[in-house]
């Protein structure tokens, strides 16, 4: 008796989590009103892809900037007006590109379908699809676009790269994501560049002593400071996983075991016994890459507005 009560009773909190979670965010929504949407978004994507290789970690960086502030609503895509400074102008926004992509499919499918498309979604498929299927998630739609950004908010919620294990961990709880989902999502390091200034305390002034971080790999740090000029160096970058900078594979695990994360915040995911456990499965590119799609998945969803909420923006960096 006692357990069948149980049993219904974790039911009903499933699917109550499962709503709130998901939202009506359902499978090819736009089936009806707009039967070609994710194809448009598909071709749009690739073809840019195929002339910028750095497109997806562009996307993938602008999607995650998008969902951990107000949820996936676009918001990150909003200019700055008169009276307000938006999320794409605070400090974090530090080489967030691939507007003018979003911007592109837009204008196609508002041609095709005309206030039906939102910009949350075509930001989420895009994301996806830039990645030409390796590896592949499931992107479900629905979402609405948001009418508020605000830079004080990308602030708060972005992480930092000079944050620790449990800052981290904090930042992802209140989107509701699990330490795997960071271990899982930090992955994404393996594409993509990093600018010198937001790790070169690590080479040059670690506690201010002009020290180097210990936890540091000493070969790598060496070849880091003959890639940045100093402490100042806001323009050089360096590719966060080293020659394979384009590629989505798992490197980011193993080059992380050799202490060679690039920020405080990849260093951190080895501080702890059971972050350390998760970075150790995430070796195997099979596991990586469907752990990866299901906290992809996660965060798409993360505070979505869906049904009348919001609006669906004809252009994507105004509100209506
Ligand atoms: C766990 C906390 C995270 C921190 C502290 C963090 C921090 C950073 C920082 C500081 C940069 C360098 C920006 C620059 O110098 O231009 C960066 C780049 C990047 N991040 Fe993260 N990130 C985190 C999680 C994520 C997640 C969850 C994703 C995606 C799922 C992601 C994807 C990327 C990509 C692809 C780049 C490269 C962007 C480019 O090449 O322009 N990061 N991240
Ligand atoms: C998308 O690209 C494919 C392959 O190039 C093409 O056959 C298809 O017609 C395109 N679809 C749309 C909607 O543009
Ligand atoms: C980042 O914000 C600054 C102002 O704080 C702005 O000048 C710059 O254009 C922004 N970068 C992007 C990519 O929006
Ligand atoms: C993480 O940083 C916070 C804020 O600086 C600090 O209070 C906390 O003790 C640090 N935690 C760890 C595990 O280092
Ligand atoms: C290193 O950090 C210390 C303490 O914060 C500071 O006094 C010193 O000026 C820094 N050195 C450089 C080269 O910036
Ligand atoms: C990256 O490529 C350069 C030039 O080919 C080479 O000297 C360097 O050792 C490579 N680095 C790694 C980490 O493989």
């Amino acid at each position: 008796m006692k357990m069948r009560f149980f049993l219904v009773a974790s039911m009903v909190i499933f699917c109550f989590l499962g709503i709130s979670e998901g939202g009506s965010l359902r499978k090819n929504f736009y089936k009806k009103s707009c039967p070609q949407a994710e194809e448009i978004v598909k071709n749009i994507t690739l073809q840019h892809v195929s002339s910028r290789p750095e497109l997806p970690a562009k996307l993938i960086r602008l999607h995650f900037h998008d969902c951990f502030v107000r949820g996936c609503d676009a918001s990150v895509l909003l200019e700055s007006t008169a009276g307000n400074t938006a999320e794409k102008d605070a400090i974090p926004n530090l080489s967030l590109a691939g507007f003018d992509v979003i911007e592109d499919i837009k204008e196609a499918l508002e041609e095709k379908c005309p206030g039906i498309v939102s910009c949350a979604d075509i930001l989420t498929l895009a994301t996806r699809d830039a990645f030409k299927n390796k590896p592949n998630w499931e992107v479900l739609t629905g979402r609405r676009d948001g009418t508020v950004s605000r830079s004080i908010e990308a602030l708060i919620n972005i992480p930092a790269p000079f944050h620790n294990i449990t800052q981290l961990r904090q930042i992802f709880a209140n989107k509701k994501l699990t330490l795997h989902d960071l271990v899982v999502l930090s992955g994404a390091h393996t594409i993509g560049v990093g600018h010198c200034n937001l790790f070169s305390n690590r080479l040059f002034n670690f506690t201010g002593k002009g020290d180097q971080d210990p936890s540091l790999n000493p070969t790598y740090a060496n070849f880091l400071k003959t890639k940045c000029q100093g402490l100042s160096d806001t323009t050089t970058t360096v590719e966060m996983d080293p020659n394979s900078s384009t590629t989505f594979d798992n490197d980011y695990y193993p080059v992380l075991l050799q202490n060679k994360g690039l920020f405080t915040s990849d260093a951190a995911l080895l501080t702890t016994k059971q972050s350390r456990n998760i970075v150790n499965e995430l070796v195997s590119q099979n596991k990586f890459f469907t752990e990866f799609s299901q906290s992809m998945k996660r965060m798409g969803a993360i505070e979505v507005l869906t049904g009348s909420n919001g609006e669906i923006r004809r252009k994507c960096s105004v509100v209506n």
